[in-house]
């Protein structure tokens, strides 16, 4: 996730208000910044690594001249958050500038096509090759600006949202969009592009969304939109927001953390897009390992937990899921050179799994990171990394972590079992589907169980514990719905195999009880049947996560949740979660506290 900014000005210099724009778009990536102006038929442009205030304080950035710009702040994806890496990214000649938000799938193919055709790169991004697909499409023939961004973007596969400027044409900016948002804002004497409505709230509310396959021409005279498949003329009239610029930065949500669960599908869909050879080259060190490691803590760990099973179902490899703060202990004797850690991290900055990571490299053991901050410390030790692709998270309560992490692993899990012949095409293929279909899933999870999850919150809100069971990869959803419950809404609460249940912990039920049991159609179900049936022979209430058609289940159950019938069990915790992390924020509403800043917690935990 990175903001995107443009502006035409009417009054005067435009440098000080993307500036303004990009540091309220701050909190969509804060890696590396960068602006471009156009002045007199030439480009200028100021960019740099670091947060924008640190830029601004080297290179001043509201000096550059002109009444137009475009500018960017950014979360990497492809290539390090390095000053060649920043956006703007810019042709040959340095004529044309552009700012994208989203990954560009064939930008590998792309690249290669225009360096044979004698195109010279500087950076090692995706967003590089629109620049050159422009400057080919101006100079080949007599385009326009605009058709020319139209040729371009008619040859991308991938979510982009884009603002380009040219010296051609100093006195417009073109935009398009393809899965990543895209607004406009119009005011007196300006016209925005921003990725998100806070970059122009204090400078107007008068707005207009662009939609998907959409590409926008702004002018000093205001606006015109055109479809990019046929360019055929869209009108569509200006609406007034009325959210204040705290509820906007939440895109009207009323915390961060509910923003996040909403913004699960469009992770998901992102994961689908990461470069295959980082999947290639980590799953070729997963199989000559001797044994590996998954390092993890808190909602990281759950997802190593569900993926030694993704693992071991799928490749046949049987890994060790440890908790981060304990690996020295447990295995830093014994960890070596044969040895793999995959660590999981979405800070990358995590004391304790950097302290297992340091123990393991001393050892002479490999490294593998999955994180989502390129950059981070995770991602300088590793040998291979891997970004899990979801945006800075704000809330402390990881979210879309978990669900990007297990897509990611998920597809490690299967290049791997690829690899090692352990699918059949078809098998791979129909997993392969259901996870394309996973967004969709989440989508429809949380548009109609929304309400129905809430009220089960207001009913149990004065619950003292609740008690979580899985069985199989579930035991980690399980577990990962304890910890959401526990740090949000400071419910006690204990999480079990189910089968572990009847060994002690069953001893707690009586009447009323609250156990929620995470119950899908896989080969675990006729036991986790037997399971309910224990707990609600002892006076428990039951609050059931069941696939729609499960009418076994929902008829033993007081409450229950539905998730779309059909997923593969191995992929299964990624819709199952869902409702336990609506569950927790809910229960946190319900109780009166700030699900976005639970006491005495951190997001990143640098300290062990
Ligand atoms: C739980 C949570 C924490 C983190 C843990 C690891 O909601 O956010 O348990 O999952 O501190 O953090 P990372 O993934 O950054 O290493």
């Amino acid at each position: 996730m990175c903001g995107i900014f443009g502006c035409i000005s009417k009054n005067g210099n435009v440098a000080p208000i993307i500036h303004e724009a990009l540091k309220r778009l701050e909190y969509r990536g804060y890696d590396s910044v960068g602006e471009a102006t156009l002045y007199n038929g030439k480009l200028y442009i100021k960019k740099d690594q670091g947060k924008i205030d640190e830029v601004h304080k080297i290179h001043n950035l509201d000096d550059l001249p002109g009444n137009i710009g475009i500018g960017h702040t950014r979360w990497a994806t492809h290539g390090a958050p390095l000053k060649v890496n920043a956006h703007p990214h810019t042709d040959c000649d340095e004529q044309i500038a552009v700012v994208h938000n989203g990954i560009i799938e064939n930008f590998s193919e792309l690249k290669l096509e225009l360096e044979n055709r004698g195109h010279m790169f500087r950076s090692k991004t995706d967003t590089e090759v629109i620049a050159h697909l422009i400057e080919e499409a101006l100079k080949s023939s007599s385009l326009s600006l605009e058709e020319a961004v139209l040729d371009a973007v008619r040859r991308l596969e991938g979510s982009y949202a884009i603002a380009v400027v040219s010296t051609k044409e100093p006195d417009k900016i073109v935009c398009a969009r393809n899965e990543s948002p895209l607004v406009l804002g119009l005011g007196e004497n300006a016209v925005y592009c921003a990725s998100d409505i806070p970059a122009f709230l204090p400078l107007t509310n008068k707005m207009v969304v662009v939609n998907d396959g959409e590409l926008v021409v702004l002018s000093p005279e205001g606006f015109k939109i055109k479809k990019i498949s046929d360019a055929s003329l869209v009108t569509r009239e200006p609406k007034i927001v009325d959210w204040t610029p705290e509820m906007a930065v939440k895109q009207g949500y009323p915390h961060f953390m509910l923003k996040e669960i909403h913004e699960q599908p469009a992770c998901l869909r992102n994961t689908l897009r990461l470069q295959e050879h980082y999947l290639d080259l980590m799953s070729t060190f997963l199989d000559r390992a001797r044994e590996v490691f998954l390092v993890a803590c808190g909602t990281s760990y759950h997802a190593c937990l569900a993926a030694s099973y993704m693992f071991s179902k799928l490749a046949f490899l049987a890994t060790y899921p440890v908790i981060a703060s304990e690996f020295v202990e447990q295995h830093g004797k014994s960890v070596n050179i044969d040895s793999t850690i995959l660590a999981v991290s979405q800070s990358g900055e995590t004391a304790d799994t950097l302290a297992a990571v340091n123990c393991a490299r001393q050892r002479a053991a490999t490294v593998l990171g999955l994180t989502n901050v390129i950059g981070s410390t995770l991602t300088r030790v590793s040998r291979v990394y891997i970004c899990q692709q979801s945006g800075p998270e704000i809330g402390v309560a990881a979210t879309k972590t978990f669900t990007s992490q297990l897509s990611v692993l998920a597809q490690l899990a299967l290049r791997l079992a690829k690899k090692r012949g352990k699918v059949s095409q078809d098998e791979m293929d129909f997993l392969a589907e259901k996870l394309e279909s996973l967004p969709d899933v989440v989508e429809k999870i949380i548009e109609t169980q929304e309400e129905n999850v809430k009220r089960i919150a207001k009913k149990y809100k004065d619950a003292e514990t609740f008690f979580f069971l899985g069985r199989g990869i579930n035991t980690a959803t399980a577990y990962e719905g304890r910890l959401k419950l526990m740090e949000i809404a400071y419910v006690p609460a204990i999480a079990y195999p189910a089968g572990e249940s009847k060994h002690g912990p069953i001893s707690l039920v009586e009447k009323g009880f609250p156990v929620v049991f995470i119950c899908p159609r896989d080969g675990t179900h006729k036991t986790m049947v037997g399971n309910i049936m224990e707990m609600k022979a002892r006076g428990a209430s039951i609050i059931a996560v069941v696939e729609e058609d499960d009418d076994e289940v929902k008829g033993l159950a007081d409450d229950y949740i539905e998730v779309p019938r059909g997923i593969p069990e191995v992929l299964s915790p990624i819709p199952f979660v869902i409702p336990l992390q609506l569950l927790a924020y809910y229960m946190a509403v319900e109780r009166g506290h700030n699900p976005d800043t639970p006491r005495n917690l951190a997001k990143s935990v640098t300290v062990k």
